[in-house]
């Protein structure tokens, strides 16, 4: 799926992240399993990451980062009339996540729902909730984009163990007077799911029903490289931009090979790219935001900034938003 705003301008006024107090670094993660900083370092460039204590759930950790997304836009809870979650970890199946959020936040007109779309469930949520508002059925949403994949990891898996992290973020969707939303690609191959995927985690049955993540590190790394190119590339053509247009490069934080692939390959400069990924491992849904939040701090979303978020993961999924940033929020 491709396509451009419809004219309606919808922006991002307010953003919020959050992550569990607890680092794991990669030398406490060679006392559990056969690995070592070098090797975690060499192949993905991750050096720690936050792991949630035994009884933190999502909610636990999206809920402060929804509380500042909204303070930062200076709304009440009330104010929000749609609440979309993506995660692959809720709290559990139902309720959502995100009507446990709703509820707890004290959001009662909001419709809420979760969303799964493995890694890239941030950028398909973004888009989502774009849609609506564009469309004039939400007057203001909060997207929450958060993951405990600790909670569904084999931790005698050396191969996944090392390679993710817990983390969420929010943000709100609203009218904006400039800038906003320029389009988003959306894709999935179902075909390739069986590259990293939750066996037995729902209605089918499979002989071993222990449900952990499992993963074919190098065909994902294929599918990864392929798709972070494909998609930013079709967008950018699609809105009419170009990568010299672009001010800021969010990718998915899943591995600083694939990053720096990526980067090369689209001919990004350095200094246009948000790296995070050593400090907090892939975050799944929590990966974009909180990497948006790093490039706010570092003084990289001014207004009028060309923002280019590509994401990709399980599913397998990939997404790419276009986002001109604005701080100038259009309300009645
Ligand atoms: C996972 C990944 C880092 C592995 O790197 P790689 O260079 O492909 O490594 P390989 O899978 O070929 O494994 C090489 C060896 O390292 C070993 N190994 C795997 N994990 C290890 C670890 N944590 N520590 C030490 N050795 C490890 C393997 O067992 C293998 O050993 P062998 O050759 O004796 O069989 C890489 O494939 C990757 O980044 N894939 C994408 C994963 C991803 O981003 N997933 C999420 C997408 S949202």
């Amino acid at each position: 799926m491709i396509g451009v705003a419809n004219g309606r301008r919808v922006g991002i006024t307010g953003l919020g992240v959050h992550v569990p107090e607890r680092v794991l670094t990669n030398e406490e993660l060679s006392t559990l399993v056969d690995t070592s900083d070098e090797w975690i370092m060499s192949r993905t460039g991750i050096r720690e990451r936050r792991i949630a204590a035994e009884d933190e759930a999502l909610t636990d950790i999206a809920r402060p980062a929804a509380i500042a997304a909204l303070e930062r836009a200076s709304l009440e809870p009330k104010d929000i009339d749609l609440l979309v979650c993506a995660t692959v970890t809720p709290d559990m199946m139902f309720p959502t996540s995100s009507a446990i959020l709703a509820d707890e936040l004290g959001a009662p007109d909001a419709a809420a729902y979760d969303l799964l779309a493995g890694c890239t469930g941030f950028v398909y949520a973004i888009a989502q909730a774009y849609s609506m508002v564009a469309a004039g059925l939400s007057q203001r949403a909060l997207v929450v984009g958060g993951d405990v994949l600790s909670k569904i990891l084999d931790w005698t898996d050396r191969s996944t163990l090392v390679l993710f992290g817990d983390g969420a973020g929010a943000v709100v969707l609203e009218h904006v007077d400039d800038g906003g939303f320029l389009g988003f690609e959306l894709g999935a191959d179902g075909g390739g799911g069986r590259h990293l995927w939750l066996p037995g985690s729902g209605s089918r049955r499979f002989d071993d029903q222990e449900s952990f993540v499992k993963m074919n590190g190098r065909e994902v790394f294929k599918f990864a490289t392929r798709v972070m190119i494909y998609s930013a590339e079709k967008l950018l053509d699609e809105c009419g931009r170009t990568v010299e247009d672009v001010d800021v490069y969010v990718p998915h934080q899943a591995n600083v090979r694939i990053i720096d692939y990526a980067t090369k390959k689209l001919g990004f400069p350095e200094e246009k790219v948000v790296v995070n990924v050593d400090r907090y491992g892939n975050t799944s849904s929590g990966s974009i935001p909180l990497a948006l939040a790093d490039a706010e701090k570092d003084g990289m979303l001014k207004p009028g900034a060309l923002v280019l978020m590509t994401g990709m993961g399980a599913g397998l999924t990939w997404g790419s938003a276009l986002i001109e940033w604005t701080d100038e929020v259009r309300r009645q």
